[in-house]
C-alpha cells in the first residue's frame, strides 16, 4: 500500500494511476438521491486527481445477480437478464445528467465478470481456503447477507420482534436458508486483518468508522457461506455446477475484473499491474464490513494486493424542517425526494455544490429542499455567480469588451486578494485529498468573499470617473479576474460546466483540461486584452415560496 507519489510506478507515461470506484448498485432499485452521492463524491475526486496530473480511472456499475433479483424479475414477469436490462438505462441517463465522468461502467452479467469469478474459484480451490458443507442459518434477501442465530436473537430481542425474526442490520423478515454451499475460510484471516488495520490506520476513512470494523473482526469471525444451491441467478462455479457464486462474492471482485483481472491477454496483465491495487473504494456506511473485512480477506486468500483505502461516508437523512430531525428516506414516509426534483430546482451544478459543499461526508448528512435553496442563493447566486457577472461586466465596460491589456508588473504589485490566493490551491488540496469538500469549499469561498468584498471597498464605479487613475482601475479588474480564474479551477470539480463557462467568458479557453492544478493557480496570469463575453447569469436567484 504504497503512498501515491508523482514519480512513482505504476503510472501512465509518467503519470501515476489513480484507481477510485463507487459500489455497484443493485438493479432492483432506481438511481436515487443516496446513490448519487456516492457516485458524485467519487466524481469530485476523479476530477480533482485528472486536474492534479494523475492517470484516473473511474469506475461505476450494477450488481446484477442473486435471489432479490431473481426474485424482482419474476414478479415483473421477466427473465432475470431482461429485467437487469431494463433497469440499466435509469443509471446510465442519470449519470450523465449528473455529469459522472467515469471511465468505465461494468455490469456483473458481462462475460467479462464471468471469467474473473471463474478464475477466482480456482485461484479460491488452491488457496486451500474453501471448503464444501452445508449452510444453516439466517439470510436477509433484501441485504443479501447471512447473520448467525446469535446475532438473530440479540437482534429480536432489541427490537422486541416476536414470531418472525427480522433483520438485525435493516429490520426486514429474514429467511431460514438450509441448503448445500462452499464455505470461505474466513476465520483464518482475523490475525491478518487486526494487523492490517494497526499498521494501516487509514485503511478505512474517515478513521471513526476504523472503531467499528475492528471491534466487529476482534468479536471473531465465522467462515462464510460463498456460494447458493436454492436458487439459479448467478456465476455457476466451474467444479461445482450445481452451486452458484453468493452474490457478494460475485461483486466485489467487479473491482478486479474492470482492471483486467482473470482476463486473457498481455494487455490485461499490463492493466491489471498499472491499475491494482485500487486507491479508493467509496462507499456507504451500510457496507463497511463487506469492504473493510470481507473483500481483504478475500485479496489475502488470493495473495492479491489491498486497497490503499476504504472511504465510507454517512447516510442522507432528510431534515423534518418542522422537528429539525433528520429521518431516514423512504416511499412510506413521504420524505423521499427524487434525485430530478432537486435537479429541478437547482441545475444540475447547483444539485453537485450543493450535495458535496453542504453535507460532510463522514457523517450522517440531514438534507432539505429549504436549505438547499439558502446554500444556492447564498453560495451560487449573490456571491459566486455574482462576483463573475460584475468583473465581466466592468471589464467589459471599462475596457472595450476586453479584459484590461497585458502588463507585465501588475502580478507582482500588493493587493489583498492577492494574499488569500497565494498558497490557496495547497490548502484546498489538503482537504480534497482527503474528501473533506466542506472545508475545501470554505478555504475558496474565502477567496470569492473577499473578491466581492474588494469590489465595493476599491469601487471601480469611482476610479472610472477621473482618468488620472485609469492604472489603478485596471489593477482592480484584473486582481477581481484573476481571482475568479483561480476559483474557476479550484471549483471544477463540483461544478465542471460552470467552471468550463467562466474560463470561456474570460478568454481562457486555453486552461480548460487543467491537468497541473498548483501551476494553473499560481496568481499572475490572467491574459490581457482578450475578449470577454458578459453571458446570462450562471445561477438566477430562486425566489422564496409564498
Ligand atoms: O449495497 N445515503 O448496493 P445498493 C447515502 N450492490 N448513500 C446511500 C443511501 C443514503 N440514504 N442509500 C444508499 C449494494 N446509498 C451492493 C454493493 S459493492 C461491491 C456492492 C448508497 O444499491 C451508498 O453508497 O444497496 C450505499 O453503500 C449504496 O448506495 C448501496 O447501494
Ligand atoms: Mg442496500
Amino acid at each position: 500500500m504504497a503512498d501515491i507519489t508523482l514519480t512513482g510506478p505504476g503510472g501512465c507515461n509518467g503519470r501515476p494511476s489513480f484507481y477510485i470506484t463507487t459500489p455497484i448498485y443493485y438493479v432492483n432499485a432506481k438511481p436515487h438521491l443516496g446513490t448519487a452521492y456516492t457516485t458524485v463524491l467519487c466524481d469530485v475526486q476523479a476530477r480533482y486527481r485528472r486536474a492534479k496530473g494523475f492517470d484516473v480511472k473511474f469506475l461505476t456499475g450494477m450488481d446484477e445477480h442473486g435471489q432479490k433479483v431473481e426474485e424482482a424479475a419474476r414478479e415483473h414477469g421477466m427473465g432475470p437478464k431482461e429485467w437487469c436490462d431494463s433497469q440499466v438505462p435509469a443509471f446510465e441517463e442519470l449519470w450523465r445528467t449528473l455529469e459522472i465522468s467515469n471511465d468505465d461502467f461494468i455490469r456483473t452479467t458481462e462475460p467479462r465478470q464471468l471469467r474473473a469469478v471463474s478464475y477466482l474459484w480456482e485461484r479460491m480451490r488452491e488457496s486451500g481456503y474453501i471448503y464444501k458443507g452445508s449452510y444453516d442459518g439466517w439470510y436477509c434477501v433484501p441485504d443479501e447477507t447471512y447473520f448467525t442465530e446469535n446475532q438473530v436473537h440479540k437482534a429480536d430481542e432489541e427490537r422486541h420482534s416476536e414470531g418472525q425474526h427480522l433483520c438485525p442490520d435493516c429490520g426486514r423478515p429474514l429467511t431460514r436458508v438450509q441448503e448445500e454451499s462452499w464455505f470461505f475460510r474466513l476465520s483464518a484471516f482475523q490475525d491478518r486483518l487486526l494487523g492490517l488495520y494497526e499498521e494501516h490506520p487509514d485503511f478505512v476513512m474517515p478513521s471513526f468508522r476504523m472503531h467499528e470494523v475492528k471491534s466487529f473482526v476482534e468479536g471473531g469471525l465465522q467462515d462464510l457461506s460463498v456460494s447458493r444451491t436454492s436458487f439459479d441467478w448467478g456465476i455457476r462455479l466451474p467444479f461445482d455446477e450445481g452451486h452458484v457464486t453468493y452474490v457478494w462474492f460475485d461483486a466485489l471482485l467487479n473491482y478486479m475484473t474492470a482492471v483486467g483481472y482473470g482476463q486473457p491477454g498481455e494487455g490485461a496483465a499490463a492493466e491489471l499491474a498499472r491499475r491494482w491495487p485500487a486507491q479508493y473504494h467509496v462507499v456507504g456506511k451500510d457496507i463497511i464490513r463487506f469492504h473493510c473485512v470481507i473483500w481483504p480477506a478475500m485479496l489475502m486468500a488470493m495473495g492479491e494486493a489491498l486497497p490503499e483505502h476504504v472511504f465510507a461516508h454517512g447516510f442522507l437523512m432528510v431534515r423534518n424542517d418542522e422537528t429539525g430531525q433528520g429521518e431516514k428516506m423512504s416511499k412510506s414516509r413521504g420524505n423521499a425526494i427524487a434525485p430530478q426534483e432537486v435537479i429541478d430546482l437547482l441545475g444540475v451544478e447547483g444539485y453537485r455544490y450543493y450535495f458535496m459543499c453542504d453535507v460532510i461526508p463522514g457523517e450522517d448528512g440531514a438534507i432539505s429542499l429549504s436549505r438547499m435553496e439558502q446554500v444556492y442563493n447564498a453560495d451560487l447566486a449573490n456571491s459566486w455567480g455574482n462576483l463573475v457577472s460584475r468583473a465581466l461586466n466592468m471589464s467589459s465596460k471599462y475596457f472595450g469588451g476586453m479584459t484590461p491589456a497585458d502588463d507585465p508588473t501588475w502580478a507582482s504589485r500588493q493587493s489583498p486578494l492577492r494574499d488569500i490566493a497565494c498558497g490557496i490551491e495547497a490548502r484546498y488540496s489538503e482537504h480534497m485529498e482527503s474528501f473533506e469538500y466542506v472545508a475545501a469549499k470554505d478555504v475558496i469561498m474565502e477567496l470569492v468573499h473577499a473578491a466581492n468584498h474588494y469590489v465595493e471597498d476599491s469601487a471601480p464605479w469611482t476610479l472610472a470617473k477621473d482618468p488620472s487613475r485609469s492604472g489603478e482601475l485596471a489593477d482592480v479588474i484584473r486582481n477581481l479576474l484573476e481571482s475568479i480564474r483561480i476559483s474557476a479551477h479550484l471549483l471544477a470539480p463540483f461544478m465542471p460546466q460552470t467552471s468550463v463557462e467562466v474560463l470561456r467568458r474570460m478568454g481562457a479557453t486555453g486552461e480548460l483540461d487543467c491537468d497541473d492544478l498548483a501551476t494553473a493557480c499560481e496568481w499572475g496570469q490572467l491574459a490581457g486584452g482578450v475578449e470577454v463575453t458578459k453571458g446570462d447569469a450562471l445561477f438566477p436567484r430562486l425566489a422564496a415560496k409564498g
